[in-house]
């Protein structure tokens, strides 16, 4: 009897794309679904590909028609689900084999799920799989983390469906435990930022310039053209473009602009703050989805502080630049915060590879990346990119920009919260002498704090009486 290389349980739209795309490569798969009836159209939609395709309803059955050690591949909605399955399925495992979970796991589940399974003999693997139906389908990019025993029976299938670019496979071991995982998170978190940025600009050229939907996307076709080309800029101008069939009015003019999420924004910025950073372009995105949800309260202000925003005066050329810096910045805020958790989770992640792995097949793909990956192999002192001299070259360049579209829309009052927390951020970093000498002058004098001197090391206190 033909044994599969894999097992996929969960045959949503993620998990169907990953087995219909493993089954295309090569290799057997084994698919069940919580609800049994969708397995039958499944197969049958699989067409050609469904002798490849080996389909069971009961979850033994999966199990036995699986090579050993066995990998099985959750696609399933994260969180009590996926624990659930692991105390279904782990009785019917043996030592060696893997549970994946691909979903968008909060990392802390998949690291306590990890340590709970260390000594059992199964191996716990969460792989974050990035580029939505189509990736999954035709090549994902896809964070790994777990052991190097499921790497290496993982790594020949991940790497063939992966996409490729340069032809590599955009898909890495990055660590263990929860490091494919966090890495996703960030992912989804720089994600959120550029969707942001690029509707922010569309707001200023909306309401500041009195631009048509239309004539924007035109605008972000030629801009993808160049620095800022990349597959958010590439939908977004298409999407601007788009007609709605029923009123002949621009799509996006008939949206209701009320942004929700799943989670991995926000797990962004909260994991952030627990390092000890502040990712605050993407903390300006979470944000701005958060508040776009008050809609009755937005309609009930704007009168009360209305304000004339029409009549801003910036280039395409200007609004190009402060793009492209938001973009650095907000790519190395998140490259920061996954420095801060290698740091602190031991991680030792590849900071070069992760930006590798994101040059095709993820929903951030972009030329940018592709610098900030040779940026990373250069080596950054200290490893920051604010300080790689290609990428400080390219913000010096750009952040005259990034400053004046900022400075235009705060007076005009227009919100543009991630583009200037990007702005914020790197006009901290780069003051040599900032202003907390006085932050901590106030703490040691109402609470006895304490300071260290410029002078001489050690810490000290000021008689404030
Ligand atoms: C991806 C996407 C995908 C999804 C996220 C974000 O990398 O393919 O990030 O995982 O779009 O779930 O969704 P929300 O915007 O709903 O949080």
């Amino acid at each position: 009897m033909t044994q599969a290389d894999i097992g996929v349980y969960g045959l949503g739209t993620m998990g169907s794309a990953l087995a219909l795309n493993m089954a295309s490569k090569g290799f057997t798969v084994a698919v069940t679904n919580r609800e049994t009836d969708w397995i039958a159209p499944f197969v049958a939609e699989a067409g050609s590909l469904a002798d490849k395709i080996i389909p069971a309803e009961d979850l033994k059955d999966f199990v036995a028609a699986l090579k050993t050690p066995r990998v099985i591949l959750f696609m399933i909605p994260s969180g009590a689900p996926m624990d659930a399955m692991i105390d279904t399925v782990t009785p019917l495992l043996e030592d060696g084999d893997t549970i994946i979970d691909g979903g968008n796991a909060d990392f802390n589940d998949t690291r306590r799920r990890a340590a709970a399974m260390a000594g059992t003999g199964v191996h716990f693997v969460g792989m974050g799989v990035s580029g939505g139906e189509e990736g999954a389908r035709n090549g994902p990019s896809m964070m790994v983390g777990g052991s190097d025993h499921s790497w290496t029976q993982l790594r020949p299938m991940v790497e063939a469906i992966a996409a490729r670019f340069n032809d590599a496979p955009c898909v890495a071991h990055l660590g263990p435990d929860g490091a494919g995982h966090f890495v996703k998170t960030v992912h989804n978190g720089i994600e959120y930022a550029d969707m942001q940025m690029i509707a922010e600009v569309y707001g200023l050229l909306r309401d500041g310039a009195g631009m048509g939907a239309s004539q924007i996307g035109a605008l972000f076709e030629r801009w993808n053209a160049g620095r800022l080309s990349s597959f958010l800029t590439e939908i977004t101008a298409k999407a601007l473009q788009i007609t709605d069939p029923e009123t002949g009015q621009p799509m996006v003019d008939m949206i209701v602009d009320q942004a929700g999420q799943k989670g991995t924004g926000r797990w962004t910025v909260i994991e952030a703050l627990k390092l000890g950073q502040s990712a605050s372009s993407i903390e300006g995105a979470v944000g701005a989805r958060a508040w776009s949800s008050e809609r009755e309260v937005r309609r009930q202000a704007d009168p009360i502080f209305s304000k004339n925003a029409s009549g801003l005066d910036l280039s395409e050329d200007t609004l190009e630049q402060a793009l492209l810096a938001g973009r650095i910045l907000s790519h190395a805020q998140g490259f920061r915060i996954l420095q801060a958790a290698s740091e602190g989770f031991d991680w030792s992640l590849d900071l070069a590879r992760t930006a590798e792995i994101w040059r095709a097949g993820c929903i951030i793909r972009s030329a940018l990346l592709d610098d900030l990956a040779s940026a990373f192999r250069a080596d950054p002192p200290m490893g920051h990119l604010i300080l790689a001299p290609d990428i400080a070259a390219d913000l010096k360049t750009s952040l005259p920009a990034l400053r004046q579209t900022v400075a235009a829309a705060v007076s005009a009052g227009l919100p543009v919260p991630s583009l200037s927390g990007a702005l914020q951020w790197i006009d901290s970093l780069s003051r040599a002498r900032g202003t907390t000498d006085l932050i901590q002058a106030q703490r040691d004098f109402f609470g006895h704090h304490g300071f260290e001197r410029t002078d001489r090391p050690g810490k000290t206190h000021a008689d404030w009486s």
